[in-house]
């Protein structure tokens, strides 16, 4: 059954956050003067179980919910992952089973997590060069364990693998275009990503912002570029490809070009809070619902009541408002929520 919000926007896609851990502390996500080593992170037990999320995954399906994508935190740090992706792979409804994972863990997971049914992978990756991955990340991973990663899943048979760079001036929008020739070369579609003000604790300010039009104009200076018609109607990235046929780029142009008025994302934390924005305070806790003994009727009249009277657009008012300091309510944090 479609239903649609308050602006008419479908629920389509759902975004699955299993864990709010991650190995790396990337500086515009988990700084490490905020996610440092006295950070309280969730306990096992607050966490929905394999089986709840592929309950809650299920009544997501029956209220329209056709694309889902496993996210964290980093979710390859939850243990036997695999297994909930094996038993979400053949629920009905889940056309599309895809993956963000920052790569670390990759090369020992991505030939299980093919045998398991997932669909599509995409890698965090911000930069090709050591010392500014490792700024970026502030990890002591080395670059060169996310590339084995890459290796190892293109060798277990995942295709069109895609790379999210979040792109940040003066910190490794430098290294732009040695991005895009690594993924030409390698046959990957690297996403640039404009720096957003999501959370409160990465300082964000607009002056950090590499606007997608001016990426895609350093791209196109050195390796020509023309435009992409959209896959389908509410795609979060634009999509360019080389003149030459060498393959595809996207940009995700959040901040100067939002794209509330065709978003069909829903997200669910990791202890099962429906968030029906990146950007909101609170969610909608459905965990209460499953541990309280609702039945798969009352999980869908749930959802779908919540959906019914959505209002989000938190990145086309953050455009046309006059301040744009990103300050506001306390909203909750990316590796909470997921990306
Ligand atoms: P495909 O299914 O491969 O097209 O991926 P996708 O469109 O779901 O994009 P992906 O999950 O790779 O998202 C890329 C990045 O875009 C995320 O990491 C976020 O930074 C940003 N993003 C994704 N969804 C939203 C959204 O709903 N709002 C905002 N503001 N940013 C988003
Ligand atoms: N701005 C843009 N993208 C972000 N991500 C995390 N934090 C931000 C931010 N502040 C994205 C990264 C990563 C995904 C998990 O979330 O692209 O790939
Ligand atoms: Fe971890 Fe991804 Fe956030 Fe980086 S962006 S800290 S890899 S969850
Ligand atoms: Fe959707 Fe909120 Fe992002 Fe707008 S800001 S595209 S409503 S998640």
């Amino acid at each position: 059954m479609a239903m649609v919000d308050t602006r008419g926007r479908a629920l389509r896609d759902l975004r699955v956050s299993v864990t709010d851990r991650c190995n790396f502390r990337c500086t515009y996500c988990m700084p490490r003067e905020v996610f440092g080593s006295d950070f309280v992170f969730l306990e096992r037990q607050e966490l929905l179980t394999f089986e709840e999320i592929t309950r809650v995954v299920g009544a997501f399906t029956r209220c329209g919910v056709r694309k889902v994508r496993l996210t964290g935190g980093e979710p390859l740090l939850r243990r036997g992952l695999e297994r909930l992706v094996a038993s979400l792979a053949v629920l009905d409804g889940v056309e599309d089973l895809a993956l963000t994972t920052n790569g670390s863990l990759l090369a020992g997971k991505a030939a299980t997590l093919r045998a398991a049914g997932l669909h599509r992978l995409t890698v965090s990756l911000d930069s090709v060069d050591d010392p500014v991955f490792a700024a970026m990340s502030d990890t002591t991973v080395g670059l060169a364990r996310v590339l084995d990663g890459l290796t190892a899943a293109t060798r277990a048979g995942f295709d069109d693998i895609k790379l999210n760079a979040v792109v940040r001036r003066g910190v490794n929008d430098d290294g732009i275009l040695d991005l895009a020739r690594f993924g030409r070369e390698h046959g990957y579609t690297v996403r640039f990503i404009e720096y957003m003000d999501v959370g409160t604790t990465n300082g964000w300010r607009m002056d950090e912002v590499v606007p997608a039009a001016e990426i895609i104009r350093r791209i196109n200076a050195e390796l020509p570029l023309e435009p992409v018609e959209a896959a389908y109607l509410g795609e979060v990235a634009q999509r360019w490809r080389y003149r030459d046929g060498t393959g595809e780029i996207g940009v995700v142009a959040s901040v100067t070009q939002a794209f509330c008025s065709t978003c069909t994302r829903a997200r669910l934390s990791a202890v099962g809070e429906l968030y029906t924005c990146l950007f909101a305070s609170t969610g909608t806790d459905l965990r209460a619902l499953l541990r309280g003994g609702i039945d798969d009727d009352g999980l869908v009249a749930a959802i779908g009541g919540r959906w019914a009277v959505r209002d989000d657009r938190y990145s086309a008012l953050r455009a046309s408002a006059t301040s744009q300091s990103g300050e506001g309510p306390r909203k909750v944090e990316m590796s909470y929520i997921g990306g």
